[in-house]
């Protein structure tokens, strides 16, 4: 017969073995080889598009892909920042040798784009990622809801939730045509903002949420009955220094550069939801760990700071 001690031994290990895993998933995740090309693949030459890839981490996103083989479509407002960002490319020399970049223009943030009419150029190519960058807040200012207008509120959750849904929509045929010859991704650029809740941001907070919540849908979606290779994933973004995070870059806030060789190499990880950057994923952590009262508190003090500093600034 087991003694009690015997029996709380067994218990304790039984309660560990998901502990243990978890953790050794986590290490794993960060330091396994990429996989980004995985998605190089198909009859014809790979394509990655990019939403908001004239500044901040689509830029960097984008260079970092091109550099690892991808030929590029980007996304933008300004004709001639992406213009620029597409001559940096195509003058880029890599040891891959030179890789086709084009782009489209639509404001993420206005509704009634005709979404199929935008993406047409491409319905020929073997498109095999997505990263729907785009995103942010129209403005971030020290007032609530109510003095908000609806056109405002509208035009951040057409900017974080509409246009990737719609975008989406249309090229999902396409991208199920790319997947019969190896794995497609979708991925979605989302905030820690969606967990902390941070305050004057909750419609940025919300759209955030409403990604995640469509990732794991589309990739049931698209994984149900009869699969067609197309998965979609949701990354957690802390503080990156970019032009709607100007602090000092840090270990906490790393440069758009940085963030997007951390996100590349995490391409292909199996994780439906995750932290690219490894310092990003601590921190979210241990602010699980201190809970909901602590983290406001400390929320709060961060956006106050933020948001004197973009108001002394504007
Ligand atoms: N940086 C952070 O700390 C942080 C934290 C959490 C989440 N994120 C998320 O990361 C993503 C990238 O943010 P970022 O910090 O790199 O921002 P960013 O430096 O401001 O760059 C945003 C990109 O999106 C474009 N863009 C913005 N509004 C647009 C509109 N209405 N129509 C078309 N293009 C538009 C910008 O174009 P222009 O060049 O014309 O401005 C730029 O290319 C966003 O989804 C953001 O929510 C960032």
């Amino acid at each position: 017969m087991a003694t009690l001690i015997e029996v709380l031994a067994a218990v304790g290990v039984l309660l560990l073995i998901p502990k243990v895993y978890g953790l050794l998933s986590f290490i794993w995740l960060y330091v396994r080889p990429s996989s980004v090309h995985n998605y190089l693949h198909g009859p014809k030459p790979a394509w990655a598009i990019v939403t908001g890839a004239s500044d901040g981490i689509g830029k960097a996103i984008a260079q970092e892909l091109y550099d690892k083989g991808f030929n590029l479509i980007l996304h933008g407002r300004s004709e001639q920042k992406v213009r620029a960002v597409v001559e940096g490319l195509r003058a880029r020399s890599t040891a891959t040798g030179a890789r086709d970049v084009r782009y489209f223009l639509a404001d993420a943030g206005a509704p009634g784009h005709d979404f199929a009419k935008l993406v047409a150029p491409y319905s020929d190519l073997n498109i095999t990622l997505v990263v729907h960058n785009v995103g942010g807040s129209s403005d971030v200012r020290n007032e609530r809801l109510d003095k908000r207008s609806e056109a405002e509120m509208l035009c951040d959750f057409h900017l974080n939730a509409a246009f990737p849904l719609f975008l989406t929509r249309v090229l999902l045929p396409q991208l199920r045509t790319s997947a019969k010859h190896g794995p497609v991704l979708v991925q979605f650029v989302g905030s820690l903002a969606s967990e902390i809740g941070p305050p004057r941001l909750p419609l940025y907070a919300a759209s955030k949420a409403f990604l995640k919540g469509l990732t794991r849908a589309l990739d049931n979606d698209e994984r149900a009955w009869s699969p067609t290779g197309v998965h979609f994933t949701y990354m957690y973004v802390g503080e990156v220094v970019t032009n709607s995070m100007k602090t000092d870059v840090s270990l906490g806030s790393p440069s758009a550069e940085t963030f997007a060789k951390a996100y590349v190499a995490r391409i292909g990880c199996g994780w439906r939801r995750y932290h690219p950057y490894v310092i990003h994923a601590i921190q979210d952590w241990f602010m699980q760990g201190l809970g909901e009262n602590v983290v406001d508190r400390f929320v709060m003090k961060r956006m106050g700071e933020l948001v004197v500093q973009l108001e002394k600034r504007s």
